[in-house]
């Protein structure tokens, strides 16, 4: 009787344990999209809310929309190898030490053009999941051309032009002196691939030697790409 007893509040507390986990644990991924430059290493977030080591459990990262779909997989404390798609192979890694902390975050190194998509965070046990969106920018320097004379100022007009941003960036006009430069609002178009090209003009005085610089930079993503001419 007693040991009945006991082993049905053993496995209720059980229930309820589980059931305190699943309601106030959240898998947090990003809701923006994370940018990576073409080439460059990348960190997807994911982590669990409140934090809990997670170090024993199984982890999985995956991209739904492969086969295999596996990008990551962590099982017995360990990287759980062959089962990968080949894409990632020799690519991936958790940050161990923050495991314990309940950081799930994969580090994708040497981004490729292919490794744009959506990628799932997952936790089995707690089915619990998360999604983060890579885009992936093959960012260029931009370039400046002589686009035409302006004889009302008796100028020169440059145009400067640089292809596949995310997001869209600002375009900025220096001297030589690194002062800015007044010029019209960017022409910015949108290609199929999502990404941004562009494009800038500027009349220049042609009375002195002088260099100009276009500088092209996304804030959000650090990135920063110039092009100097000297006339
Ligand atoms: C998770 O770990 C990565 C790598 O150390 C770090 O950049 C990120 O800020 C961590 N996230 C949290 C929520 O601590
Ligand atoms: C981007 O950063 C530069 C330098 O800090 C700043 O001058 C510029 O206003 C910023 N641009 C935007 C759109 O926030």
């Amino acid at each position: 009787m007693d040991e009945l007893y006991l082993t049905f509040h053993f496995s209720s507390l059980m229930v309820l344990v589980f059931h305190v986990c699943e309601g106030q644990s959240e898998l947090i991924g990003s809701s923006q999209p994370i940018v990576a430059t073409l080439g460059e290493d990348v960190v997807l977030p994911c982590y669990l809310q409140p934090a809990e080591d997670v170090t024993d459990w199984t982890l999985e990262w995956a991209r739904p929309d492969l086969e295999p779909r596996f990008v990551h997989v962590w099982r017995s404390q360990q990287e759980l190898v062959g089962q990968n798609h080949d894409l990632f192979t020799g690519r991936t890694s958790l940050f161990i030490d923050e495991l314990t902390k309940g950081n799930i975050s994969l580090k994708l190194s040497k981004v490729k053009l292919a490794d744009e998509g959506k990628y799932k965070c997952f936790i089995p046990s707690l089915e619990k999941e998360t999604f983060v969106q890579l885009h992936v920018a093959p960012v260029s320097s931009p370039v400046i051309s002589l686009s035409g004379m302006d004889r009302d100022r008796g100028g020169v007009v440059l145009q400067c032009e640089s292809r596949g941003w995310y997001p869209e960036p600002e375009v900025l006009w220096l001297d030589a002196e690194g002062n800015l430069l007044s010029a019209g609002p960017p022409e910015t178009v949108r290609g199929p691939d999502d990404l941004y090209t562009v494009s800038s003009r500027v009349t220049v005085d042609k009375r002195h030697n002088n260099s100009f610089t276009c500088r092209v930079q996304q804030n959000d993503t650090h990135q920063t790409r110039e092009a100097h001419i000297h006339d």
